[in-house]
């Protein structure tokens, strides 16, 4: 019998579980393929007690629907950071990747799946080069892979957010306000851009294009100009004014890398009220609202096609590359492509020049 390890890692996406699913289903074909999971990401191999999970048909019956992930996740630490308290009460970050690897081994792991972000893709990678058998699944509701031309989770991130910016529009209409929406994204602004689209948003500000407060008051004041005014105004978590920082929160975590990014939406209206603004702002923080609950249709059905992929990648012993959506087909590219370029939003996408069109101004 052979067994292939699933591996959730970093944030959880809606469509997660569908990806599981959709594994396990196509294994069943085989006669001689195990699917077992790790419990959060790697943390499930490398702890003692081993805590790992056999996913068969009965374990995934009816979860391709249900948001988060069965075998939970972790986006802190991992097999190359693993987080350990020195004497003194600081903490460092300690290389188990070997650790993990051997204990893989006696496990009787043949193949990994790990499905993931930019980050846990990296943790592929560097997996792959010590000559462990993982193929990659691409997970993240920014969209910023740009080895695919799309990923689970991200559509149904974009609907929620865009239903948030249709009811800040008729509180925004009915009092004459301000309504800033601040969305998720990280480094990139495609939930903020596709949400101001299809919500009809005066002002969408990205991290991929640094604001002039004055540009966006210039827009505010010129719809206030108009009789009973409001505006609303969708603003990606990375957005920043020129020459000025990310927003972070504070609160550092043990073993989180990457910096939380978090706060613009009160950041800027602050910066309004300094350059002048008269008008009543009200501030909105979608939050996890945007990666909770269940997955959209189009999101389970590209979920499913990117676990029957991997697993026929598993069977054709195509290790160390990803699965990657390329409208029509599902494909594959190397984890070493699949890590190199960030998707960000440039003033060529096509979606930019759509939105400008419309008259959304981007406060550049
Ligand atoms: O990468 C997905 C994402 O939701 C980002 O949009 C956001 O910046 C980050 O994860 C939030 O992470 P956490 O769940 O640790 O707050």
């Amino acid at each position: 019998m052979k067994r292939c390890l699933i591996v959730t890692g970093g944030g959880d996406c809606p469509g997660l579980n569908a990806v599981i699913r959709a594994i396990v289903k196509r294994a069943s074909h085989e006669k001689d393929w195990e699917i077992v999971g790790s419990i959060e990401a790697f943390n499930g191999i490398l702890r003692e007690p081993t805590e790992i999970v056999v996913l068969d048909e009965h374990k995934v019956a009816g979860i391709h629907y249900l948001g988060g992930t069965i075998i939970q996740t972790t986006n802190k630490g991992g097999p190359f950071a693993w987080p350990v308290k020195n004497k003194d009460g600081t903490w460092s970050a300690v290389d188990r990747s070997d650790e993990m690897l051997r204990k893989m081994q006696y496990l009787g792991i043949d193949a990994v799946i790990n499905i993931g972000g930019d980050g846990s893709q990296r943790i592929s990678q560097k997996l792959f080069e010590k000559g462990c058998n993982v193929i990659g699944v691409p997970k993240t509701i920014d969209n910023d892979l740009s080895a695919t031309d799309s990923t689970f989770g991200y559509q149904t991130a974009v609907q929620i957010a865009t239903e948030a910016v249709d009811k800040l529009v008729t509180t925004a209409a009915s009092h004459n306000r301000v309504l800033i929406l601040e969305v998720m994204g990280r480094y990139a602004g495609w939930i903020a851009l596709n949400a101001a689209v299809a919500g009809g948003a005066e002002i969408c500000l990205l991290p991929e294009f640094p604001y002039d407060v004055d540009k966006v008051l210039e827009r505010v004041n010129k719809r206030f100009a108009r009789d009973r005014g409001f505006v609303n105004i969708v603003i990606s978590e990375g957005a920043h004014a020129r020459g000025k920082d990310y927003s972070t929160l504070s609160q550092q975590e043990i073993g989180y890398e990457n910096r939380r990014l978090g706060g613009v939406a009160n950041v800027l209206m602050n910066e309004l009220k300094d350059a002048g603004c008269e008008h009543s702002i009200r501030t909105t923080v979608l939050g996890h609202l945007q990666r909770g609950g269940i997955p959209i249709a189009y999101d389970r059905v590209l979920a499913t096609q990117f676990g029957v992929k991997a697993f026929e990648m598993v069977l054709n012993n195509e290790f160390g590359k990803m699965v990657s959506y390329r409208h029509p087909n599902i494909t594959s590219v190397s984890l070493e492509e699949a890590i190199q370029t960030p998707n960000l939003v440039g003033a060529d996408t096509s979606l930019m020049k759509t939105a400008r069109g419309i008259g959304i101004s981007f406060g550049d």
